[in-house]
């Protein structure tokens, strides 16, 4: 009888666990919802004005790591968007070809592809365009366009790479920009531990992990703004840094909002890329925590999604561990062999 009795608590007792254990394996999934939210993108957008072609992406390879598009020919792209470093530089700001500190930070060029505007400020519209500030710019590569045509040109083997990436056109400064632009859309963020449990695989990621996902998108409110796989709604926001520089406004002046608002950075590979902001001003990742839940400056320019959220020691640990999911291993990127 008390055998009887016995038997039957710790059947029900099991079947109070085992009902945990499927509430809990349902939460360890991501929803519907989130499964649409974060999925990543299939193809890689090519515009109609500049579309794929390996040729192309090949050259604008070579051209990406050739400091001979700089004035003093010591500089290339990769000096400041380095692949070793997250396609960023590891210091506060970048630094130009005069070897002075330039005004921001450098950001990484993962996934610009999907960038709807480029610059901390957006005043670039297309990739296309965005190619030829740094070259041109005489704190950066100081390197006039026009100069740097004839500079190619007269290298037998850029000269016939252009000529057949661009038949019966051949160098001009529209088409370096081009084969640029169209290497940098081929940068796009590996597969990580995230992408695989949001592709289905429930044990991608830690049950910590999982928690952090959840108040990332939940009570700390990142994803108010850091929306979708690539993490950025493309938007401009103040969130209360200390600086003088007033990034947006400068561009569109036509709201007050815009002051002091600076484009939304993916967080894709994020572990590879501190220092962080346009300004490189917050060392870690801890730092970014704790500006967040500070809230920062409250100023009338200030995002009304930027509250200050409370977040315990225990959610603040949770949300670095899903950050950490974010970042894929590097493949093995073997550089170009540079035209003679
Ligand atoms: C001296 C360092 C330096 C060099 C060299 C450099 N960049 Fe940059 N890059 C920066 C900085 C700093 C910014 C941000 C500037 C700003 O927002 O005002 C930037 C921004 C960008 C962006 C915008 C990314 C985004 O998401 O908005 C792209 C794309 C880019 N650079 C590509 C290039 C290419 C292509 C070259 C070579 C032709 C190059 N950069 C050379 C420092 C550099
Ligand atoms: C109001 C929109 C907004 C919200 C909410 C927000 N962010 Fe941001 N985040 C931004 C913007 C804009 C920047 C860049 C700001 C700058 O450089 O001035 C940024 C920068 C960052 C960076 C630095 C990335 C880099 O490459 O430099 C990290 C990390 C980050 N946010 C994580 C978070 C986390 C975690 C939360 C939630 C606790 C959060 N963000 C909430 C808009 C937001």
């Amino acid at each position: 009888m008390l055998n009887r009795f016995i038997i039957r608590l710790l059947l029900s007792i099991l079947s109070i666990f085992s009902g945990i254990v499927v509430v809990q394996a349902q939460s360890a999934s991501p929803s519907e919802q989130e499964k649409t939210a974060f999925k990543r993108p299939d193809v890689i957008p090519f515009p109609a004005h500049n579309p794929y072609t390996l040729e192309k992406a090949t050259l604008g390879k070579m051209l990406f790591f050739d400091q001979r598009l700089s004035g003093s020919q010591n500089m290339s792209c990769a000096t400041c968007h380095n692949p070793s470093f997250g396609w960023e530089v590891p210091f506060p700001t970048a630094i130009g070809a005069q070897n002075q500190p330039l005004n921001r930070h450098a950001p990484t060029v993962l996934g610009v592809a999907w960038g709807d505007t480029y610059f901390w400020d957006g005043r670039a519209k297309t990739l296309e365009e965005q190619a030829g500030g740094p070259i041109e710019n005489p704190d950066e590569m100081n390197q006039p366009l026009d100069e740097l045509v004839v500079r190619l040109d007269s290298i037998p083997a850029y000269q016939s790479a252009f000529k057949m990436v661009f038949p019966n056109v051949g160098v001009t400064e529209e088409n370096i920009k081009k084969a640029l632009a169209t290497y940098q859309r081929t940068i796009v963020p590996n597969i990580s531990s995230f992408d695989q449990w949001i592709n289905g695989s429930d044990t991608a990621i830690s049950d910590q992990a999982k928690r952090g996902f959840r108040l990332f998108t939940g009570k700390g409110q990142c994803a108010s703004c850091h929306t979708g796989w690539n993490f950025t709604d493309h938007s401009f926001h103040d969130i209360g840094l200390s600086n003088n520089d007033i990034g947006r406004y400068e561009v569109d002046g036509s709201t007050e909002k815009n002051r002091y608002a600076f484009k939304t950075p993916s967080l894709r590979n994020l572990t590879q890329r501190a220092p962080f902001m346009h300004d490189g001003s917050v060392e870690d990742l801890d730092a970014v925590m704790a500006h967040y839940i500070s809230g920062g400056i409250d100023r009338p320019s200030r995002s009304s999604l930027m509250t200050s959220v409370e977040l315990d020691t225990d959610e603040v640990q949770d949300i670095l561990a899903f950050l950490n999911t974010l970042t894929a291993e590097n493949e093995e990127l073997i550089l170009p062999i540079l035209p003679n």
